[in-house]
């Protein structure tokens, strides 16, 4: 007699349950198992489960290679794509801004394959300056122009450290209702601007306030500008050392301060601005103020003497030289301060070297000239904030470095050509053209190629292109890595907007260019060549041959035609971590760009916009060095 067991007190076999009920538990019993089976595989490869589940039409294609095969079949089934945010696109580049930007893959976020995810864009403080023609630019249209060309130079600096800075005129200081009031005191000269400043920053608003000589001269990290970036100015605040250089404040402070001081017109009186100490009960006065150097008239008299007998001429002429003259040496003390900030010099990462040089020949120009040595008036004076500065000296210059992977050291420079896998794939295996069947018979080796060897030093092997992702778009946007490096993506070549990135003029004319053969120049301004060219040597005729292809490569890459678009689909669904690295970089950079661009749009009509000056910087470098 078989064992019988108890329950609820009666005696129970598998068979004293109705027929319905055995098939019942059986089929509940194989559900589970199935459920438990499925979900635990899906979870090895989430990453992948997510975006194959989104991939784009044509890889249905019988023509296409197989996918990689995990789909998920309990993923839910539809989500709405978010919503499309205004000035989220230019060209083929499109992108949204979220904080989920750390996902791995975008379309995981986006449900779009073509939409990259990036962070949001950070607030910009204003920062603003008062500019009134004076009487001598008044009289001569060459001294406005060279005064325009230095609130350029300003405007410029103080955007690439991440503010906004705006120019203000007396149009916004009349806009301020304290403005008749302070005209009924009847100020003259230096303290009548003062006010007038004063009133223009009262009417617009919370912010900083910063004569136009006004430079930040440090790196991003400085404390003073993480201070002033951060945008919250809870007591309206001057630094000692800078006088009446920069001011910050809330608009209920500032426009109260302006009162305090306009109810003592005899004090006023006496004084030529509010950083007098009579007025010092207005401010919080802050001692520390290393960031940022002022280029007062003081200073400029004192120690940078062949300048200041051109600015304070009364002619106009040597007043206009004196002025660009004082625009080029401001301009080469932000590069000497960028590059005494990146002392460890430029690594132009080259990951798969064998046949990326011509991919990084850009990039590698753009190290050169960010390693040269500035055009710079009194090539051995420093700024105004480090009196014992790290001089330019054109026979030591920064190393440049084209490392095979990307190394994350405080002090280096990373540059970064981001291919697109095809053009990965035509150069690495030295193909003009690439067909489905090619594509197809790729080994799992040579997958995501680029991103592997690229995060090499930073994640090892045996890692999957996930990790991969994030830590490259952690490079490119992260709070630190946006500006400890520039990713360029190389289908693309444009640089106009490189000296917005870095604040100053980048020189154009390095009087060597490296990894080139020159007739050699004597002399000490005969740079060495680079300082240490790793991975293989090509030829010069290999090279040409890979120029070629690139050529080829990046027509197709931005080919319309549909069996282009066909083995290009088929290319990234191949390499997933590579295309979604291009795609980053690519939307990363177009975001920038367009950030300026509607900047600039929306700025050009006042004074030192780039609309009035574009291409002079170039120009007037060229014109000053061969005509004095
Ligand atoms: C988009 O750009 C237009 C100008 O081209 C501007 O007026 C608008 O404010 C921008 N929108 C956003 C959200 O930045
Ligand atoms: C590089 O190092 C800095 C700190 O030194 C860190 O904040 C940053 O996240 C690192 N970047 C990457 C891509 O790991
Ligand atoms: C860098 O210098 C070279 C000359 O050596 C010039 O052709 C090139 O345009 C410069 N690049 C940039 C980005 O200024
Ligand atoms: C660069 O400037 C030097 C003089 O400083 C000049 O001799 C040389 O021709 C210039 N090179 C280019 C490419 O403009």
């Amino acid at each position: 007699m078989p064992t019988q067991h108890i329950l609820f007190g009666k005696p129970f076999t598998l068979y004293t349950l109705p027929r319905r009920f055995q098939f019942l538990l059986f089929f509940l019993l194989l559900t589970t198992t199935l459920i438990f089976f499925f979900a635990d595989s899906a979870a090895d490869v989430p990453a992948v489960a997510a975006v194959t589940e989104h991939l784009p039409d044509s890889l249905a294609h019988p023509k296409i290679p197989s996918l990689p095969a995990a789909i998920n079949p309990f993923a839910p089934s539809a989500h709405k794509p978010p919503p499309i945010q205004a000035n989220s696109s230019t060209g083929d580049a499109t992108w949204f801004s979220d904080w989920r930007w750390r996902n791995p893959f975008s379309s995981s976020v986006t449900l779009d394959e073509n939409r990259a995810v990036l962070p949001p864009l950070k607030r910009r403080p204003y920062i603003y300056t008062f500019y009134e023609p004076t009487p001598a630019s008044k009289k001569s249209k060459a001294v406005k122009a060279a005064e325009e060309r230095v609130i350029f130079q300003w405007r410029r600096a103080w955007w690439a450290q991440g503010f906004k800075p705006v120019v203000l005129g007396r149009a916004e200081a009349i806009n301020n209702p304290l403005y008749k009031k302070v005209q009924m005191l009847k100020l003259e000269d230096a303290i009548e601007v003062e006010l007038a400043r004063w009133l223009a920053w009262g009417n617009m608003g919370s912010g900083i306030l910063s004569n136009w000589l006004v430079f930040p001269m440090a790196g991003r990290d400085n404390d003073l500008l993480k201070f002033l970036r951060k945008g919250n100015y809870p007591q309206l605040t001057r630094y000692k050392d800078l006088k009446n250089g920069i001011f910050c404040g809330e608009k209920k402070a500032i426009n109260e301060a302006i009162g305090t001081a306009i109810s003592k017109p005899e004090d006023l009186k006496k004084t030529s601005s509010l950083a007098d100490e009579v007025f010092n009960e207005l401010f919080q006065v802050d001692t520390v103020s290393d960031g940022i150097a002022f280029y007062d008239t003081d200073r400029i008299r004192q120690d940078y003497k062949s300048i200041a007998s051109n600015l304070f001429s009364a002619e106009p002429v040597k007043a206009a030289k004196g002025y660009r003259e004082l625009g080029q040496l401001i301009n080469a003390h932000l590069q000497t301060t960028w590059q005494s900030v990146f002392h460890k010099g430029v690594a132009v990462v080259k990951p798969l070297p064998k046949h990326m040089t011509v991919l990084v020949e850009e990039s590698l120009q753009i190290a050169g000239n960010l390693t040269e040595c500035p055009i710079n008036p009194l090539p051995t004076a420093c700024p105004p904030n480090q009196p014992n500065c790290k001089k330019c000296i054109s026979s030591q210059p920064l190393l440049i470095t084209t490392p095979p992977t990307f190394r994350n050291k405080t002090g280096l420079f990373n540059i970064g050509s981001v291919p697109h896998p095809f053009t990965t794939t035509a150069l690495t295996h030295e193909r003009d053209v690439l067909d489905p069947k090619f594509v197809r018979r790729l080994g799992i080796d040579g997958r995501d190629s680029w991103i592997k060897a690229l995060t090499q030093d930073l994640l090892g092997q045996g890692v999957g292109a996930s990790a991969r992702t994030v830590r490259f778009k952690e490079a490119v946007a992260g709070e630190y890595g946006e500006w400890h490096s520039l990713w360029l993506t190389a289908e693309k070549s444009y640089h106009e907007d490189l000296d917005w990135i870095f604040g100053f003029d980048i020189p154009l004319n390095s009087t060597t260019s490296r990894g080139k053969s020159e007739t050699p120049v004597p002399g000490p301004e005969r740079r060495p060549l680079p300082s240490k060219m790793e991975g293989p040597v090509l030829t010069e005729s290999e090279l040409s041959l890979d120029r070629g292809r690139l050529k080829k490569v990046r027509e197709t890459v931005g080919s319309r035609s549909r069996h282009q678009i066909l083995i290009r689909d088929a290319v990234e669904a191949w390499n997933l971590g590579d295309t979604e690295a291009w795609r980053f970089a690519r939307a990363f950079g177009a975001r920038r760009k367009m950030e300026r661009r509607k900047w600039e749009e929306a700025e050009k009509g006042f004074a030192g916009a780039e609309g009035q000056g574009r291409g002079w910087g170039r120009w007037i470098d060229k014109v000053v060095r061969r005509g004095d």
